[in-house]
């Protein structure tokens, strides 16, 4: 075989349900994760080594080092099935990179299903999850996709019932913010309070079988939120403009800096990338809907 390219999208969480700090550094969440229609590409090549290049949106901040996800992952998948790590992954960014979309997760599970191709190791679907899950805590939905509840670190899921299409508009930020960091100032903000268990929302549950974009948008939440805009206090700014041009909800995507806003059609997704555009309050703006098919093959 000569190339795999993979297709990935991004996620929104619709809801981020965060517990108090666990021993082992991490948080636990009951989360919805939503994958939206804006896509990385991966493309696996054989190669004598194992190696990566990135193109495209924030290319030049990604390492292609060891600590790429990517590579993670295809040592992951060499590791497990007892392969030669020998490959190059070629990838072509479209989700913004620390925006908190799971674009570098997006990028670890794009490799797993083209490696899985590329080197014929006939991995079945729960066997590469359990794989993904050891390479970062998004990275099993974005194998998943659709819409899914996330328990744990986010990486145990159930795909959730969910009715329609739903039209979205992204904000991105001038700069990215750190995952570990935005986890820790939410601890700060909450020192001296007592954690309840994360939990999903039924409300938002409800909304989601229904497909009723009104009662979605009022049911979005982010308990990151506030320790985003608490490192990021220009958010706010954003958020103003998504709530004067009527979006139906708006929420940041996961440990942010990304701001999403649903729009009521596409028409209204059209107007809000427009006044969110016109405010100069964020970098770049993209209408996309959801929810969007996982990790899939789509050329061989
Ligand atoms: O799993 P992943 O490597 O993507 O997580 C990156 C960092 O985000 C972790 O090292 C941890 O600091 C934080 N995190 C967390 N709780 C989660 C997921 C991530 O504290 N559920």
């Amino acid at each position: 075989m000569s190339s795999v390219t993979v297709r990935v999208p991004a996620k929104v969480n619709l809801q981020l349900s965060v517990g108090g700090p666990r021993s082992d550094g991490y948080h636990d969440v009951a989360t919805v994760f939503h994958a939206v229609s804006l896509f990385d590409d991966v493309t696996a090549l054989p190669g004598d080594h194992l190696t990566v290049s990135v193109e495209g949106e924030g290319a030049e901040v990604v390492p292609v080092d060891d600590s790429n996800l990517a590579l993670v992952a295809a040592r992951a998948l060499a590791e497990h099935t007892g392969t030669e790590a020998k490959a190059h992954l070629h990838v072509h960014k479209s989700i913004p990179v620390s925006g908190g979309m799971a674009g570098g997760s997006a990028d670890a599970a794009g490799a797993l299903v083209a490696l899985d191709k590329l080197w014929d190791t006939r991995v079945d679907r729960d066997e590469l999850q359990a794989i993904a899950a050891t390479v970062g805590s998004d990275v099993p939905f974005a194998l998943m996709g659709h819409t899914a509840v996330g328990l744990g670190r986010g990486e145990r899921l159930t795909p959730a019932l969910a009715r329609g299409r739903f039209h979205w508009v992204f904000a991105f930020a001038q700069s990215g913010l750190s995952t570990p960091a935005v986890y820790a100032e939410l601890d700060r903000l909450r020192t001296g309070s007592v954690q309840a268990e994360p939990r999903i929302s039924d409300a938002l549950m409800a909304a989601l079988r229904s497909g009723d974009a009104v009662s979605l948008g009022r049911t979005l939440s982010n308990d990151m939120q506030r320790a985003a805009v608490s490192l990021a206090p220009d958010l706010a700014m954003t958020m103003d403009v998504g709530d004067e041009y009527g979006a139906l909800g708006a929420v940041i995507c996961g440990s942010g800096p990304t701001c999403a806003f649903l729009a009521r059609d596409d028409e209204h997704a059209l107007d809000l990338a427009v006044a969110l555009t016109a405010s100069g309050t964020c970098r770049s703006v993209k209408t996309v809907t959801g929810p969007a098919a996982g990790a899939r093959v789509v050329t061989a």
